[in-house]
């Protein structure tokens, strides 16, 4: 217990997240970068910039309400301070993806406006599946649902979106690359903690298992209705080829995404998810349970 605490410390925290990756970055990143004049410029770059973007503004509410929620909830004081590092992590990632839909030219006014018309609705579901265990303040249960599968399917889009980001929009890029960082911890907590209290309450295995088959499900969902209704499906593979004549790259797990179609797209990051889901599931206990296909 006493590297955990020692891991997941609110000074562990400041050293290599304030102190350490953040140190110099605005909202995220450097103060002169911004958004690329390719977007800015082109409406419907812009507006499905912005759907993609209010995605994350509405996971990292979830992300927030969930780990300042589960805070009264954690059994032991090292869980109850980690979560509260939590909480300000979540609140910074949607402090900054908001600004990104400011720097867009999102009116501050006009915010929740946006957020409900761009929503995707199977992530809302999703997010009401996990909130429900935190009001019930179930420890367990929520932390399965927020730091294994909300946050290991962050930590892909993430990292599938840097990849894009990369040599096109260093600024969205970096803003990614802390919050990637974050979200690497905040699944480490999740394994680390919940092992051990699955082993002492078997008892929740089963329930616990049905919760992550429901969120996986809701989450396939969401997936398929991002890729699949793409109206500036030409204009990003027209950017895509762009990118790759001036030779930038867009490398993740192996594969080159540019210019790939978005039903492929959105099968390698279902793939990806829900192997990491498996892996994660097992190291803590669990079963994975396989969601059917939306
Ligand atoms: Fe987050
Ligand atoms: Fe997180």
């Amino acid at each position: 217990m006493s590297d955990f605490l020692s891991a997941y410390s609110i000074q562990n925290w400041l050293e290599s997240c304030p102190q350490g990756y953040l140190e110099n970055t605005t909202f995220g990143h450097l103060a002169d970068e911004q958004e690329p004049e390719l977007i800015l410029s082109s409406p419907i770059l812009r507006e499905e910039t912005i759907r993609a973007t209010v995605q994350l503004v509405l996971g990292e509410r979830c992300a927030l309400a969930a780990s300042s929620g589960l805070i009264n909830a954690a059994p032991d004081e090292g869980s109850k301070r980690f979560l509260a590092t939590q909480t300000l992590d979540e609140a910074r990632h949607v402090e900054i993806f908001t600004q990104r839909l400011y720097d867009l030219g999102v009116r501050k006014n006009q915010l929740e406006d946006v957020l409900k018309q761009y929503a995707n609705p199977n992530l809302i579901k999703f997010a009401e599946v996990l909130l429900e265990k935190v009001d019930k303040k179930d420890f367990i249960a929520g932390v399965v649902g927020q730091n294994i599968v909300l946050e290991g399917m962050a930590f892909s889009v993430f990292e599938m979106m840097y990849a894009l980001s990369q040599g096109m929009n260093p600024k969205f890029a970096h803003t990614l690359s802390g919050t990637i960082a974050d979200e690497r911890r905040h699944v480490g907590f999740g394994e680390n903690r919940i092992g051990s209290l699955i082993k002492e309450h078997p008892e929740k295995k089963a329930e616990v298992e049905k919760l992550q088959k429901d969120m996986a499900y809701h989450m396939l969902a969401t997936f398929a209705e991002a890729f699949r209704n793409s109206p500036a499906q030409q204009e990003f593979q027209q950017l895509g080829a762009q990118a790759r004549e001036r030779g930038i790259q867009a490398e993740w797990n192996g594969v080159e995404l540019r210019e790939m179609p978005p039903e492929e797209m959105e099968q390698i990051l279902a793939e990806t998810v829900l192997k990491e889901f498996k892996v994660r599931l097992g190291r803590i206990g669990l079963e994975y349970q396989t969601p059917s296909r939306p």
